[in-house]
This record gives structure tokens, C-alpha cells and sequence, in this order.
């Protein structure tokens, strides 16, 4: 079927099924538009808690359509391509999770969004690159924690905080990727330009940054800025949004890998026209868990969205 015929069948099916589409920032350009809600992590999660649809269609990766259903059990969650993970979940097993903290019984357990929902129910609170500052920031300054999967982001944290967090050895292949070098060579070429880095990015890269946030703090920040030319260290897919919002300012992708022009997510791009069209007109692939992980793995997300909340980090 042609990409027109698939866009307003979709349109189509989504009205008749009573279903939301919610997709990440890093999803292609043709997804995003097809969206009923596009944002981050922490803002897809809050929609997915707060729709009351039959169906949630989640266009991203695996983890956030499990936080989805976790969040909102009663409701179908489908995801276009259920085999779409992330690097840092796949770090992060579940025996093995349990071995390491079993090893630090004093420690809080803190997990980035990022990971399963095994480890999610292993976990005291989550968070997500929209709060984890913050949140650690709200924490008794003797209280010792254990931060997993993502030891960038951990990193990251303990170097602005002055903790010292014992980190899970997760990276997320994307921004990991990304040089230092590479920005500095850049920044050679624009000197004018306004390095803003994802903090998944590794140390060396995020010493050189402007500015370090998650994806609706870099969005923000460019929007807010009188500059008018950014070096962007986070995946290519929130180039059409940052574009889209500002139609003259001038964007500079930082590379993954050598030879090629992209930041691309690979498993973000997993989801596809043809993929959202089938798995809205066969119900499948369906997020399907059993009642005690999603018990378990609430609390702690649960525990993530007050506290925000109580933060003023969201609403
Ligand atoms: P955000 O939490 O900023 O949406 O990022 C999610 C992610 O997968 C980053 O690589
Ligand atoms: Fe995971 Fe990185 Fe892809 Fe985000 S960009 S989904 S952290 S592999």
C-alpha cells in the first residue's frame, strides 16, 4: 500500500478503535506527524497514565510501551514492532540486577526509565533525563544509591551533584557513540554555534557541551535562545521537531559513526507506516504482563511521578 493510502487508513482505524497514538521524539518524521502526542519519556509516560482510550498504539521502543501498559493496565498497549528495544535495557538483566544489589543491601536503588520492567521492580524509584537531578538532588545527602543502567546519565549526575552513586556498566549505543572530537571539529567549522549534548552522551563529549538535557529540555533551551546555530548530540529524530519549531535557526548533527550523517536509533526506527497500519488493524503486537510485574514496577514509577509533582518538575 502506498505511504498516502497508509496515513489516512491509519487515520481511519485509530477513530473506529477508540485508539491513541503516542510516539517518542526519535521516531521517523512520517510517525511523529501520524501522533495524537509526541514528546519524551516522562510526558509519554504521564499521556499513556492519563488517556482513557481502548487502545494506546505506542510508536517507540519496548520499554516505554511496557511503562505504558504499567502505568494504564486495563488498556491494550500495542507496539508496531515488539522487537524495538534499547541498549541500555539489554544491559541490564534481571539475575544478574539482583546479584549487585544483593551486594549493597544499604544502597537505594534508583533506575533510569530505560530498562525492563523486571528491573523496574527491582528498583525503589525510576527516573527519566527530564528529572533524575532533581530527584536525586531531593535525597538525603548520606543516602547511598546504586544508579542503573545508564552509567553516562549516572556519571553525569554524580559530577553536578557531588554524589557518588555506584553505577550500573550500561551505555546507550546511540549517544555513547558520539565524539568529543567530533564536536570539536565541528565547533572549528561553526564557531558560532551552540553545542547542546543529550547527558547519555559520554563525559568527554558532555565536558565540551553548552548545554546538557533530555530531549524536552534541548527543545526548550533552543526555542528560548537568541542563537541561531546549534551542534546537536542526541539521535537525528528530534531534528524534524527542533526545525519545525524553529524554522530559522540552523542545526548540525553530531555523528555516530565515522563515514556516516546521521545519529540514527536503530531500534526507534523499527516502527515503520506499514508496521503502525498492521498493528492497528490486527491488535498485535500486544504488551501483555503478568499482574505482579506490573504491581511491582508501578511503585517505584509511581513513586517517580509524585515526587516530580511534589518537585514542580511536571504537573
Ligand atoms: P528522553 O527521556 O529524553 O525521552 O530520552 C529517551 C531515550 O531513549 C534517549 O535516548
Ligand atoms: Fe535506547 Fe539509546 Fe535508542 Fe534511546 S537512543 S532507545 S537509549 S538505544
Amino acid at each position: 500500500m502506498e505511504a498516502e493510502k497508509l496515513k489516512s487508513e491509519i487515520i481511519r482505524l485509530k477513530k473506529e478503535k477508540n485508539a491513541v497514538i503516542l510516539g517518542h521524539y526519535y521516531q521517523r518524521d512520517e510517525i511523529q506527524d501520524l501522533s495524537d502526542y509526541i514528546g519524551d519519556s516522562l510526558a509519554l509516560a504521564q499521556m499513556a497514565q492519563q488517556c482513557n482510550n481502548d487502545i494506546i498504539v505506542f510508536c517507540g521502543v519496548h520499554f516505554m510501551a511496557e511503562t505504558a501498559k504499567i502505568l494504564n493496565p486495563s488498556c491494550k498497549v500495542l507496539l508496531p514492532d515488539i522487537t524495538a528495544t534499547c541498549s541500555l535495557a539489554e544491559s541490564c538483566k534481571g539475575e544478574d540486577f539482583a546479584r549487585f544489589k544483593a551486594q549493597h543491601p544499604d544502597h537505594m536503588v534508583i533506575s533510569y526509565v530505560n530498562c525492563s520492567a523486571e528491573i523496574k521492580a527491582l528498583s525503589d524509584l525510576i527516573c527519566t533525563s527530564g528529572n533524575a537531578e532533581k530527584l536525586v538532588r531531593s535525597l538525603p545527602e548520606d543516602q547511598k544509591i546504586i544508579f542503573a543502567p545508564d552509567k553516562n546519565l549516572g556519571g553525569y549526575i554524580n559530577s553536578v551533584t557531588g554524589r557518588h552513586m555506584l553505577l550500573w556498566d550500561g551505555v546507550c549505543m546511540v549517544h555513547d557513540a558520539m565524539r568529543a572530537e567530533t564536536v570539536m571539529k565541528l565547533k572549528l567549522e561553526h564557531p558560532d554555534a551552540v553545542v547542546i549534548a543529550h547527558p547519555e552522551c559520554n563525559g568527554a563529549l558532555l565536558k565540551v557541551a553548552d548545554f546538557i538535557g533530555s530531549t524536552k529540555a534541548m527543545l526548550t533551551y533552543i526555542e528560548k535562545s537568541g542563537k541561531k546555530k546549534f551542534i546537536v548530540a542526541t539521535e537525528t529524530g528530534i531534528l524534524y521537531e527542533m526545525r519545525k519549531n524553529n524554522p530559522d535557526k540552523e542545526f548540525i548533527t553530531v555523528t555516530a559513526k565515522e563515514g556516516c550523517n546521521c545519529a540514527d536509533c536503530s531500534y526507534m526506527k523499527q516502527n515503520t507506516l506499514e508496521k503502525l497500519y498492521t498493528c492497528l488493524r490486527d491488535e498485535t503486537p500486544e504488551i501483555v504482563m503478568d499482574a505482579d510485574t506490573i504491581e511491582k514496577a508501578k511503585l517505584p514509577i509511581i513513586r517517580m511521578l509524585d515526587l516530580s509533582k511534589q518537585l514542580g518538575i511536571i504537573k
